[in-house]
């Protein structure tokens, strides 16, 4: 299949380690950034490290879970510039804490919010304009916590496999009108997301080094973007055994709170 290379790119949560890892390695001459964060200083200094790479950036600093605004301001951009791809990236976690106590509700509101409404509300903003162009592509970062619920973050779990449902539903709709989704579902990566979480984290890898696993799997347009190997065998083989054989291997593993 013939690569795509995009000339437009929006990406949320372009101020975390995985979104700013993806500004960078897309910025270049001829490229369009649209970057949206909260972090103001970080969203300032991206822009300025992605402009002295030549791209041209949007940068747009708010909270994602104002879909009004994420939709307005998806709009504004999309009256100048068509967007050719959209990385759906702002995401939080919660956990039941070291002793297991539970998730906070007004967290797993949040997470919600963030993880899944917020997706939701990019995906259905950015669509009309990419199915009338009869191109376009959007990326939905998941997560390999997809697969199998882990006993440690039970809303977060939940929510990135809506999101790989989501991402698969969208590409068997929208494959005939020339509208690409891919569904990316890393294991652990460098962040402070990452550090926040409790439990073991194998087969840790940086930011950069998952940017450019991603690039390359859109580029090609590749339905699922996995990584890393062992753990991705690992986890997909949770879904397929007996629950209750994968929850005791989870427990093995220390899993569990
Ligand atoms: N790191 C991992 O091990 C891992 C594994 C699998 C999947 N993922 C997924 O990868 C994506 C990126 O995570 P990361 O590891 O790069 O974490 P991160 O460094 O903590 O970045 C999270 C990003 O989401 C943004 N965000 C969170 N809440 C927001 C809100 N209410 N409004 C606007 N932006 C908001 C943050 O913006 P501000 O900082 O500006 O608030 C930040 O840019 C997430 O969807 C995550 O679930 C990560």
């Amino acid at each position: 299949m013939k690569p795509v290379f995009p000339t437009s790119v929006l990406i949320t949560g372009a101020t975390g380690a995985i979104g700013g890892a993806l500004a960078q390695a897309y910025a270049g001459p001829g490229m369009t950034l649209i970057l949206q964060g909260r972090n103001e200083d970080r969203l300032a200094e991206l822009t300025a490290i992605c402009e002295g790479r030549g791209a041209r950036v949007l940068s747009y600093c708010f909270d994602i879970r104002d879909v009004v605004r994420l939709r307005d301001s998806v709009r504004a951009v999309e009256a100048q510039v068509p967007l050719d791809l959209v990385i759906a990236n702002a995401g939080v976690n919660t956990n039941i804490g070291p002793s297991g106590t539970g998730e906070l509700w007004e967290e797993v509101e949040a997470l919600v919010d963030v993880n899944l409404r917020a997706t939701l509300a990019l995906v259905y903003a950015v669509l009309p304009a990419m199915r009338w162009r009869g191109r376009g592509q959007i990326a939905l970062i998941s997560s390999l916590a997809a697969y199998h619920g882990l006993p440690m973050t039970p809303s977060y779990c939940a929510s990135k496999a809506a999101i790989k449902a989501l991402g698969e539903a969208l590409r068997g709709w929208l494959a005939a009108e020339g509208v690409r989704i891919n569904v990316v579902m890393p294991g652990y990566v460098d962040s402070a997301m990452c550090r926040d979480m409790p439990g073991p984290k194998p087969f840790l890898w940086t930011a950069e080094r998952a940017a450019r696993v991603i690039r390359r799997g859109l580029a090609k347009d590749k339905a699922r973007i996995s990584f890393p190997f062992p753990l991705n065998l690992g986890t997909w083989l949770l879904s397929v055994i007996h629950p209750a054989v994968a929850q005791r291997i989870l427990g093995w593993l220390n899993y569990h709170a």
